[in-house]
C-alpha cells in the first residue's frame, strides 16, 4: 500500500491561540484512517489544512512525492483530495445534478461556445446517485430535499470528483441505520479501488466496523495512531479525554417516573401541507418522551408544527390545561416551547453573532415586549446568561466574545443548546440533538 499523503508538525493558531499542536497524520492507499477527538480537540481544522483552506502555522505537506508548506484549494484538488464537510455545503437554489458538478460541469461545443452538456451530466448524475442510493430526479432542486438526503448529494460530489483522498467530516450525523449502512458499503468499494478515506466521527461503534487506524488528538495535540484491531471503546475514549470517563449517558439509577400532572397536550393535530395528520399527545410533568420513526415519518415535521414554523390547519394544543395559539416561534417562545432543531445550521443560530449574544437572545426576547423592539439587551445579564452556560455545558471557546462560526461544529451544538436552558423553558423538543456532540458532552 503507498502512501498517499504525510501531514508532518501541523500547527495552527488562530490569533495567538493554537488549536493544532505539532500534529503528525498519514494516509495510506486503500485504508478508513479515523480521526478522533473531543469536539473542539481540533479534527475539522487539520483536515482544513488538507483541503487548503487554512495555512498552516508551521509544519508541512508531503503529497505525490511533493513537499509544501502548504495546499492552495487548487492545490488539494490537482492532488484528489475532495471534503465532505461536516455542514452541509450543498447549494438549495441549484438543482440536485448542479450540486454534484460544481466546478467541473461536463460541456460540450456549441456553435464557438462551450455549453453545458445537460444530457451528459444527467448521465453521469444519475449514475452516481445509484451508487449513493438516492432515488431522485437529479433535476429537482436540493431545497425540496430533507437533509440526509442532502448529505448523500454531499457524497454524490465527492465521488464525482474521482478522488483519490475522500475527507467524510461526520457523514452519518444524520443518516438512518440503512442510510449508514449503505455509505459503508460506498466506503468498502472506494477501498478497493486504492481510494484512502479519512473519517471523523463521534460514534465510536462505527470506528470499529469501518476503521482500520486510528488517530486521536486532544486539545490540538497528536496523541498517537492505533491499528484499530488493537484498541477497544474503553481505551479510545481514554486517549480521547485523557482520563476515564466512570459511566455512559445511561444512568443506572434510572427509575421511571410516575405519572402525575398532564402539562402539555396536542388533539388531533394536521398540518396545511398534510404532512402531519391527525396526531394525538400528552407530555407529564417531569417526562421525557420519544418520538420514533424513520426519516420521512413526520416527527420534525410534527415539532416545527408545534413551534409555529409550520402551518397547523386543524387540532388542539393546551399548556398547563389552557388552550393554546401558536402561529409563529416567537408566539412558541413566549410559553415557554422551545426547540433544539435537527438542522443547527439553518434553524439553529445566528451566524453573525458572537456567543453570549446567541445565548442571551431567547431569555431577552421571552421577557421582552413588543417583539423585544425596546429595552432588548442587558449588556450584564447576556454576560451572565453566557458565563452560566458556557460553564453548564463546557463550551470551548476563547471567550463568550467570539464569534459563534468560530467555534468546533460540536460547540455549535451546545450554544443552540445553551438558548434554550438559558430561558428557562417549560418544554424543550430536541430533534436530534446530540448530533456531533462528543461522548463525555452527550453524558
Ligand atoms: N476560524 C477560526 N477562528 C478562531 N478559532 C477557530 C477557527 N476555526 C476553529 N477554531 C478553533 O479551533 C479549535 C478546533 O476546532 P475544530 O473545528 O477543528 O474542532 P473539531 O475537532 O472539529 O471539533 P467538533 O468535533 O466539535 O467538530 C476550536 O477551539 C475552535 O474554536
Ligand atoms: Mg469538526
Amino acid at each position: 500500500m503507498g502512501l498517499l499523503v504525510e501531514m508532518k508538525n501541523i500547527s495552527k493558531e488562530f490569533s495567538g491561540v493554537k488549536v493544532l499542536k505539532n500534529v503528525n497524520f498519514e494516509l495510506f492507499e486503500g485504508e478508513v484512517h479515523v480521526l478522533l477527538g473531543e469536539n473542539g480537540a481540533g479534527k475539522s481544522t487539520l483536515m482544513k489544512i488538507l483541503t487548503g483552506i487554512y495555512e498552516p502555522t508551521a509544519g508541512s505537506i508531503i503529497i505525490n512525492g511533493k513537499e509544501y508548506s502548504k495546499l492552495s484549494p487548487k492545490e488539494a484538488k490537482e492532488n484528489g483530495i475532495s471534503i465532505i464537510y461536516q455542514e452541509l455545503s450543498v447549494v438549495d437554489a441549484l438543482s440536485i445534478e448542479e450540486n454534484i458538478f460544481v466546478g467541473n460541469l461536463p460541456t460540450k461545443k456549441f456553435l464557438n461556445l462551450s455549453i453545458i452538456d445537460y444530457e451528459k451530466l444527467r448521465e453521469k448524475a444519475k449514475n452516481i446517485l445509484k451508487e449513493v442510493g438516492l432515488n431522485k430526479d437529479p433535476r429537482i432542486l436540493v431545497e425540496e430535499l430533507s437533509i440526509s438526503e442532502k448529505q448523500l448529494v454531499e457524497i454524490a460530489k465527492a465521488l464525482a470528483q474521482d478522488a483519490k483522498i475522500i475527507i467524510m467530516d461526520e457523514p452519518t450525523s444524520s443518516l438512518t441505520m440503512e442510510e449508514t449502512r449503505n455509505l459503508f458499503k460506498i466506503v468498502n468499494r472506494l477501498k478497493k479501488k486504492n481510494v484512502g478515506i479519512i473519517y471523523i466521527s463521534h460514534k465510536l461503534k462505527e470506528i470499529f466496523e469501518i476503521g482500520d487506524r486510528v488517530t486521536v488528538l486532544r486539545d490540538g495535540e497528536y496523541i498517537g495512531t492505533k491499528e484499530v484491531k488493537d484498541v477497544n471503546e474503553v481505551m479510545l475514549i481514554n486517549m480521547m479525554v485523557g482520563r476515564e470517563l466512570k459511566s455512559k449517558y445511561f444512568d443506572s439509577t434510572h427509575t421511571y417516573l410516575k405519572k402525575t400532572e398532564v402539562i402539555f397536550e396536542v388533539k388531533n393535530l394536521t398540518r396545511a401541507d398534510k404532512k402531519v395528520q391527525n396526531v394525538s399527545f400528552k407530555l407529564y410533568k417531569g417526562e421525557i418522551l420519544g418520538f420514533a420513526g424513520l426519516i420521512g415519518a413526520g416527527r420534525s415535521e410534527l415539532m416545527n408544527a408545534i413551534f409555529g414554523t409550520a402551518k397547523i390547519s386543524s387540532g388542539e394544543i393546551y399548556l398547563f390545561g389552557n388552550r393554546i395559539f401558536i402561529d409563529h416561534p416567537y408566539a412558541a417562545l413566549k410559553k415557554g416551547i422551545a426547540l433544539v432543531p435537527e438542522n443547527r445550521r439553518e434553524m439553529g443560530f445566528f451566524p453573525n453573532f458572537d456567543i453570549k449574544q446567541n445565548i442571551s437572545i431567547i431569555p431577552f426576547l421571552k421577557t421582552s415586549r413588543f417583539y423585544g423592539i425596546w429595552g432588548l439587551i442587558d449588556k450584564n445579564k447576556e454576560k451572565q446568561y453566557a458565563t452560566e452556560q458556557k460553564k453548564y455545558l463546557n463550551i470551548k471557546c476563547s471567550s463568550i466574545n467570539q464569534n459563534i462560526i468560530e467555534l468546533s461544529g460540536g460547540n455549535q451544538q451546545k450554544v443552540v443548546i445553551a438558548k434554550w436552558l438559558a430561558a428557562n423553558s417549560n418544554i424543550i423538543i430536541f430533534d436530534e440533538p446530540t448530533k456531533g456532540i462528543d461522548v463525555g458532552a452527550k453524558r
